[in-house]
């Protein structure tokens, strides 16, 4: 696998690669390129696009939340290509990102998913853990 830093040239095939991932959702490309290119251009953002030859396998987008007295990096998206799930490119895609929060001296990676996200066994199995003591609230009567 190689991987690039995240630029606006690679946002279509990003979304390309995010509407194949999340097939059980109603995205549209023009949707998913509108959402991709927001997170893009979140300041401090950061993004790794990978490749296997020059296949588009997939990417993270994270950005860098300032704290009270460090910073930490926060993973937005993340998704591999159907075809090439569970062949390890997630973890190598992880392991880009562990290398800038170090090389970046960031306190930590924090991410937020739905609690029945397949997803959660992949990032458990690479050491991540629930925070307890945090709650995610939404108003759903508007
Ligand atoms: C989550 C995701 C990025 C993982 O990418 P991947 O390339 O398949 O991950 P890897 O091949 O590096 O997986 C490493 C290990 O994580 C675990 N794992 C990965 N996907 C899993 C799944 N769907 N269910 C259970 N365990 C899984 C496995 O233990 C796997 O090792 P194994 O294949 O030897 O058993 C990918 O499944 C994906 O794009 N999902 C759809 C989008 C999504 O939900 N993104 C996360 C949003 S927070």
């Amino acid at each position: 696998m190689r991987y690039e830093i995240l630029e606006q040239r690679h946002i279509d095939e990003c979304a390309t690669g995010f509407v194949a991932a999340y097939e059980n959702e109603p995205w549209t490309f023009e949707r998913a390129r509108e959402y991709l290119e927001d997170l893009f251009k979140t300041p401090r953002s950061i993004g790794f696009c990978a490749y296997e030859n020059d296949l588009f396998v997939g990417a993270v987008f994270c950005r860098e939340i300032v704290g009270s007295q460090f910073n930490r990096l926060s993973i937005e998206e993340f998704f591999v290509i159907p075809s090439m799930q569970r062949k390890g490119y997630g973890n190598a895609l992880i392991d880009v990102v562990r290398r800038h929060v170090c090389n970046n001296d960031l306190g930590a990676i924090t991410l937020m998913t739905e609690r029945d996200n397949p997803a959660i066994t992949f990032y458990e199995k690479g050491g991540f853990s629930n925070v307890e003591g945090m709650a995610f609230l939404a108003d759903k009567t508007m």
